[in-house]
């Protein structure tokens, strides 16, 4: 991996052209995709083990990932009964603009590594269904690009690095791209320990081992239709949205890079990003009322309820668990996000029955890029929507703004 992932140009020139059999007009394995479960399998089965399991884990005993998941499951809808619901409306206003759906695209770093410029095939794939798409800081497409070709509503996420002018930087450039929305994301403490990472060789630095060149091999499509297609086009991936000193490598530079994110941060740092940033300002990774209190005083315009979907601290309670306290809390004064454990349409109901303004997806979405790009985007995203009209049918709502924890069953 230390070779492959140097950032430096590579000497492999293929004709990509008749190499790429996951193209847009694949449709075939899609189609079989029924619900978020269908496209995850796709996408394990097309992708190296490191990198699904970089996406598809949490961290050490995956005791968070999993309970997100409980959570929700053991949330139970009322049926409402003889209540008009032959026109379904699923859309909402996010920030004061229509979105298609209660719901944005969470960021995460690695949709670039699951095909060629994924945050660029996932951002058209949210343009596409009327939804907002948020790029991470570790994204290997730049944001220029994504500004320039993906449409739609665009925001940014930010890690803050500890020489915080270097950050400011980056915000500035966000902001001269045309991006509408800020989230830096708070909850990284000193890294996540993800065991998985270490074992497969996709913890930083990156290093080839034995088992992870194998991998690779083992997966020839992947290797031609994403990695060929980045050395062909200029070299292996590189984290393009980092302040320049960091961009050069994903092995030692990343590292360094990494060690250097915050964690020298305090509220005050809110105040700094206001007065660079005059867009939507949110926190993501708020997890107690007092901490939401605290960025409402600082002025934000939005908060994410989020644990990073179990990836951080393995000992975080649910997001659904902590939601209608921070909503008590401050959901009169700030626009209350939550992500964590979203697979289905009908956890968008439970999201906002328990006071969401609306919700973030994470892998759901991302299940949908690893398996077939653009297409796979459209096709989670178009499975969410469907299964959200008919929860929203059930529980007697024929809009969003009629979604309230009366729907919800209290034992
Ligand atoms: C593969 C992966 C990479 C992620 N990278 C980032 C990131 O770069 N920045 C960030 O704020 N959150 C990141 N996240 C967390 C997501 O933004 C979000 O909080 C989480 O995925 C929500 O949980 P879900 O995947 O169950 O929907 C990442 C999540 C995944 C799965």
């Amino acid at each position: 991996m230390r070779g492959l992932l140097t950032g430096q140009e590579g000497e492999l020139c293929l004709s990509l052209e008749k190499t790429t059999t996951w193209g847009r007009d694949d449709m075939g394995r899609l189609d079989r995709c029924y619900n978020i479960a269908d496209l995850r399998e796709v996408a394990r089965r097309r992708l190296p083990k490191g990198v699904f399991q970089y996406l598809d884990l949490g961290t050490e005993d995956l005791v968070a990932l999993r309970n997100n998941r409980q959570v929700l499951d053991e949330i139970k809808l009322l049926n409402k009964v003889l209540v008009d619901v032959s026109t379904i409306d699923t859309t909402t206003q996010i920030f004061g603009k229509p979105s298609s759906l209660p719901m944005a695209i969470a960021p995460t770093g690695i949709a670039g590594m699951t095909w060629y410029e994924g945050e660029l095939a996932l951002a058209k794939a949210a343009a596409a269904a009327g939804v907002p798409f948020t790029l991470a800081t570790g994204s290997n497409t730049s944001m220029e690009k994504i500004a320039d070709e993906a449409g739609g509503r665009l925001w940014f996420q930010l890690y803050m690095w500890r020489e915080k002018q270097l950050s400011y930087e980056v915000v500035k450039r966000a902001y001269r791209a045309g991006y509408e929305a800020l989230i830096w994301t708070v909850d990284i403490g000193l890294g996540a320990n993800r065991e998985h990472n270490k074992r497969n060789g996709y913890h930083q630095p990156y290093k080839l081992n034995m088992k992870s060149a194998l991998d690779m091999v083992a997966h020839p499509e992947w290797m031609m239709s994403v990695m060929a297609r980045y050395m062909a086009n200029g070299g292996l991936p590189k984290h393009v949205n980092y302040p320049p000193q960091y961009q050069q490598s994903v092995t030692g530079a990343v590292s360094q890079a990494k060690a250097l994110r915050a964690d020298q941060v305090s509220f005050d740092d809110i105040d700094r990003l206001r007065d660079i940033w005059p867009g939507k300002l949110i926190i993501k990774g708020i997890m107690r009322p007092d901490d939401a209190q605290k960025c409402v005083e600082r002025g934000v315009d939005g908060i994410v309820v989020s644990n990073h979907g179990g990836r951080n601290m393995d000992s975080a309670p649910a997001t659904l668990d902590v939601l209608p306290g921070i909503v008590q809390a401050v959901g009169h004064k700030t626009t209350v996000i939550v992500d964590s454990g979203v697979r289905r349409g009908s956890d968008l109901v439970k999201c906002l029955a328990l006071g969401a303004k609306f919700a973030l997806t994470g892998r759901a979405t991302l299940y949908g890029v690893g398996a077939g790009g653009q297409a796979g985007g459209e096709k989670a995203l178009a499975i969410l929507t469907d299964e959200l009209r008919r929860t929203m049918s059930y529980v007697g709502c024929a809009q969003t703004n009629e979604i309230t924890d009366d729907m919800i069953w209290k034992k």
